[in-house]
């Protein structure tokens, strides 16, 4: 059975021209492609994205990080593909990242960590469409 899960190339990885190279190792990885485009995210469509972490300290600077250049978002397609897509990303912090994950080869630093993974299917449930509507998958 197919899963789906939401991912984003967040804007240090974009802006710094790693988007080619990261779709490129989600496909050997064996994940579909079923939805993709780029978009700039505003302050208030940021923090209505993470809202969970509304009361955390990095709240304010990591929605100002988010909103400040282009973002990839897309949804992505394979058996386990919310765990798989997680374990090709790497741990939230590139400095305990696994070699040859997407934070590992193309993180800053704990924030600006090139990419967001869904953690659950509720997540999933949620963040896909917050960026997609059912014609725009396929
Ligand atoms: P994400 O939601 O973006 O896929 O990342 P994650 O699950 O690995 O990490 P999470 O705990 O959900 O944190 C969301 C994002 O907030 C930034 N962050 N900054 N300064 C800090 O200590 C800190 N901790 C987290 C990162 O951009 C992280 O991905
Ligand atoms: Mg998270």
């Amino acid at each position: 059975m197919s899963e789906k899960t939401f991912g984003i190339i967040k804007p240090d990885a974009v802006g710094k021209g790693y988007t080619g190279e990261i779709l490129s190792m989600i496909e050997k990885n064996g994940f579909r492609i079923a939805g993709l485009k780029k978009v700039r995210l505003s302050k208030e469509k940021a923090e209505g994205f993470y809202f969970v972490h509304r009361e955390r300290p990095f709240f304010n600077s990591l929605t100002d990080f988010m909103s400040e250049g282009p973002i990839v978002v897309m949804v992505l397609e394979k058996e386990n593909a919310i765990a798989d897509w997680r374990k090709l990303m790497g741990a939230t912090n590139p400095a305990d990242a696994d070699e040859g994950t997407i934070r590992k080869t193309f993180a800053e630093n704990i924030e600006r960590n090139a990419v967001h993974g869904s953690d659950s299917p509720e997540s999933a449930g949620i963040e896909i469409p917050y960026f997609f509507n059912q014609l725009e998958l396929v």
